[in-house]
């Protein structure tokens, strides 16, 4: 639509290009990123990926049978969710993470369930063949049950989820009943969960006493007897993530857990490289995306900027 808008208010003035009469009237043009060029629109994108079954809570009790890894990664917008949705992964996370790393918070509380709706209604539109899990916010579950089921419910009706996530272990297992009463799967999250940092002081590695340990252990159990289809295991020692993982017949997926688990999440910005600053020890940076985000607008300006751009090809006539 802004195309036939410019159309139609006619060419636009060369500026820089006229205010140089000594040099030639079209200098070289700029390489195009080949990559760039040939990519295709989002839909064609979706068609070229071969057929494969929708993922359910099934597929990963599955996955973890078989000991296949369960493949998990964050994605808050209908782009990335088109990407990592052809990449393969089992599971999308609409994670509250999108506070900090793409909202700009310090930290995960600020969100709400209007934040994740929004997000997750932009995933939703690239029709994932990956499990869509909506996590619930800060104070979205933890007022009471009958709370916790209806803002469940609106990740599923309003957002179109396939599951939720919650944090937390003793204190939210009613929710976690409740909600799965309403056959709304429910993901787990023990081990360092981000809505409690002030209570933990912190970002910091759990389970490092006995006590610690064995309260892990113990609330594993209980989310899996109290209806979770699996749990995330954030930022405990290695072994005892095994130990967990191989205690419960529901998948354990791992982020800063080790190996030993039954998959791997991470936070899509954080393994992209999409954002600055310092990275938790378990992140690795598969690619290098905010460096070739930075080197490409900085080429765009330098093209604008030294008359490069546009060049004839890029216009429209009268
Ligand atoms: O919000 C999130 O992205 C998460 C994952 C890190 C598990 O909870």
């Amino acid at each position: 639509m802004a195309v036939r808008r410019q159309a139609a208010s006619g060419r636009r003035p060369r500026r820089a290009a006229q205010s140089r009469p000594a040099a030639p009237r079209r200098p070289a043009p700029v390489p195009a990123v080949p990559e760039a060029r040939a990519a295709p629109a989002p839909a064609a994108r979706r068609a070229a990926v071969p057929a494969r079954p929708k993922v359910t809570c099934a597929t990963l009790q599955e996955h973890k049978h078989a000991h296949r890894p369960i493949v998990m990664v964050t994605a808050y917008d209908y782009p990335f969710a088109s990407i990592v949705d052809a990449a393969g992964v089992d599971v999308i996370l609409v994670g509250d993470s999108l506070g900090m790393v793409v909202l700009g918070f310090e930290t995960t509380l600020p969100v709400t369930v209007r934040h994740i709706l929004h997000h997750l209604q932009a995933v939703m539109r690239a029709r994932p063949r990956a499990l869509v899990v909506a996590d619930m916010p800060f104070m979205s579950f933890q007022v009471s049950p009958r709370q916790a089921v209806r803002n469940a419910g609106r990740m599923l009706q309003e957002g179109g989820a396939e599951a939720v996530k919650l944090e937390g272990g003793e204190r939210v297992l009613p929710m976690v009943e409740s909600i799965a009463r309403a056959d709304i799967p429910v993901l787990g999250h023990l081990g360092l969960t981000p809505q409690s940092v002030h209570r933990l002081g912190g970002y910091r590695v759990q389970g490092r006493t006995a006590e610690a340990r064995t309260r892990l252990r113990r609330e594993a159990r209980q989310l899996q007897d109290a209806g979770c289809f699996g749990i995330v295991l954030e930022a405990i020692p290695a072994p005892l993530a095994a130990e967990i993982s191989a205690a419960l017949s529901i998948p354990t997926i791992g982020i800063g857990a080790g190996a030993g688990c039954d998959g791997q999440v991470l936070v899509l910005h954080d393994l992209l490289a999409l954002h600055d600053g310092p990275m938790p020890r378990f992140v690795q940076r598969f690619a290098n995306l905010g460096d070739a985000a930075r080197a490409g607008v900085e080429a765009f300006a330098a093209a604008v900027r030294s008359g490069r751009y546009p060049r004839p090809e890029h216009e429209y006539g009268s």
